[in-house]
């Protein structure tokens, strides 16, 4: 059976677009490790961060790595904070090919800035909070089997070069 694709990368990096085409194309489901947590606790991931705290989410998350990683031949687009703990990448790994899809804080600012729902951007300087966690969580990151780049508008670069790599 195929391994599973697996994409990280930081909030706004194209993630969730390019899961659905990588599925669309390849014909395989596709699953998003936001949609699980929202779904086990009834809860958008705002009000999860909201009522019960990061690290509660990140103990969610951790389990549904855990649970999404038994699977196979699957996409699974991963939550931008994915990385912060350090079982889930061999968790993940275990079982498919890790994606980092590298987009530049500023460029990733322009993209979310106009959105309301990432709890961890509702902050007075989004574009210093961006610069600061990209920082921090890049060396996670790099640990990706492949970093794609995914700075240009069209998702067609990142998802040409996804399909060929897995050829
Ligand atoms: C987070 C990214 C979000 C979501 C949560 C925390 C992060 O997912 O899991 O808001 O820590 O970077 P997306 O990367 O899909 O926006």
């Amino acid at each position: 059976m195929a391994k599973n694709i697996i994409l990280i990368g930081f909030m706004g990096s194209g993630k969730s677009m390019i899961a659905r085409e990588l599925g669309k194309r390849l014909k395989r489901d596709v699953i998003a490790t936001d949609d699980l947590a929202q779904a086990k606790e009834g809860q958008i991931i705002h009000e999860i961060f909201k009522s019960k705290g990061e690290a509660y989410f990140r103990d969610l998350e951790h389990d549904i790595i855990k649970e999404v990683s038994l699977r196979q031949g699957i996409i699974i687009d991963c939550g931008g904070g994915v990385v912060l703990c350090q079982e889930n990448l061999p968790h993940l790994k275990s079982n498919g090919i890790v994606f980092y899809l590298q987009a530049t804080p500023e460029v990733i600012y322009e993209r979310i800035k106009n959105e309301t729902h990432r709890p961890l951007l509702k902050v007075p300087d989004p574009l210093g909070c961006i610069k600061e966690l990209y920082n921090q969580r890049l060396p996670l990151y790099n640990q990706a089997d492949f970093t794609i780049d995914a700075n240009s508008a069209s998702i067609e670069g990142p998802v040409a070069e996804i399909l060929e790599r897995i050829q």
